[in-house]
């Protein structure tokens, strides 16, 4: 590596190092550290996923850094601070916010991603950009923590964000990983194919994320992973529920609970469809059909055949042959 990269890193480590300090340590923390209590965080969790404050001013991390003669410019370079158009000064980019540490699979920190308190006029959480260290679409989070125990149960869980990793963690689901809010990439299903072919797709349960749970479903479908979906009541993400619930209703009315691709998309494609009326009726058994038809194993396919017959009361032969002519017709 460069010298300069592994300034970046030293940077990083450096700012992890204040920003946790600041939360669990300090009087300027208290009101994150209070925020994050009540929102169910432990000690420990702090602990272990290095969550910190950076404390509302613009030229804390600036000063810092010149300071421990870390260059400004590079700093830039590594997305920790800004430079004014006016003047080209620098400001912190990362301000008044409650930071969590990203680590690449070596469990060195390459950037941050800072939540907000309360304020209701900024993004949720603002990351650090694209850099050298740092590229969006192909780290995931926890997998540092969750490599180990991936490989070890033969499964991957996949979260949408930071809290639902770090609840599932404290719920002792210990093979979670996050895309962090951006759909999932071949980079990262590549870097799961590594250590199993089993995934469970635990995305928020609203709207957005059943579309991207979907979507992420057909991404992992193509590399021929086993595919489960989780699911919760109401619009819940995982740290919700756990919150509301408990970690063992969490390990076996979710995680244990979950559902085939298949059965998901059973209820995926009934979504804004009226089924008592005809047309739109059969619409949804063509669409569901096709999708049958994509199944490898015959056993399932008579599975899912035989559940739209009961429901549509529809014979079997008929859907067999019409299955068999959505087979050879897409081939
Ligand atoms: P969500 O909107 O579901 O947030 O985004 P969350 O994880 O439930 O957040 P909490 O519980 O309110 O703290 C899922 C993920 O998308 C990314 C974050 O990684 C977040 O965890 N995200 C979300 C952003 O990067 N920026 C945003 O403004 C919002
Ligand atoms: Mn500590
Ligand atoms: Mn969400
Ligand atoms: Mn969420
Ligand atoms: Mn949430």
């Amino acid at each position: 590596y460069s010298n300069d990269h592994q300034k970046m890193l030293e940077a990083h480590a450096l700012l992890q190092k204040f920003y946790h300090h600041l939360l669990v340590n300090t009087k300027e923390g208290q009101e994150a550290f209070e925020y994050l209590i009540q929102r169910g965080f432990t000690r420990e969790s702090m602990e272990k996923f290095q969550i910190g404050y950076s404390l509302p001013s613009w030229d804390f991390t600036v000063k810092l850094f010149q300071k421990r003669g870390f260059p400004l410019s590079l700093m830039e370079k590594a997305g920790l601070i800004i430079k004014r158009e006016s003047d080209d000064s620098y400001f912190d980019r990362f301000r008044n916010r409650i930071m969590f540490p990203i680590l690449n699979s070596k469990g060195q920190t390459i950037a941050f991603s800072g939540r907000v308190l309360d304020q209701k006029d900024q993004p949720k959480y603002l990351n650090s950009p694209e850099t050298e260290l740092f590229n969006k679409s192909s780290v995931l989070y926890n997998l540092h923590h969750a490599r180990s125990h991936i490989k070890k149960q033969q499964q991957a869980i996949l979260f949408e964000g930071f809290a639902d990793c770090i609840s599932a963690d404290r719920a002792e689901v210990f093979n979670g990983i996050a895309t962090m809010g951006t759909a999932l990439t071949e980079q990262h299903v590549q870097q799961i194919r590594r250590l199993t072919d089993n995934i469970i797709i635990c995305y928020d349960s609203d709207s957005a994320g059943t579309e991207a749970a979907y979507k992420a479903g057909q991404m992992l479908a193509q590399q021929h992973f086993n595919i489960r979906i989780a699911r919760m009541p109401d619009g819940l993400d995982p740290d919700d529920y756990i919150r509301q619930n408990s970690a063992e209703k969490f390990r076996q009315d979710v995680i244990g609970a979950s559902m085939t691709f298949m059965a998901f998309k059973m209820q995926y494609h009934r979504i804004g469809k009226k089924l008592q009326n005809e047309g739109e009726k059969l619409k949804y058994i063509e669409i569901i059909i096709s999708e049958i038809s994509k199944l490898e194993n015959a056993v399932e396919r008579d599975h899912y055949l035989r559940q739209l017959a009961d429901e549509f009361q529809i014979s079997m032969d008929a859907l067999k042959q019409q299955q068999r002519q959505t087979f050879y017709a897409n081939k």
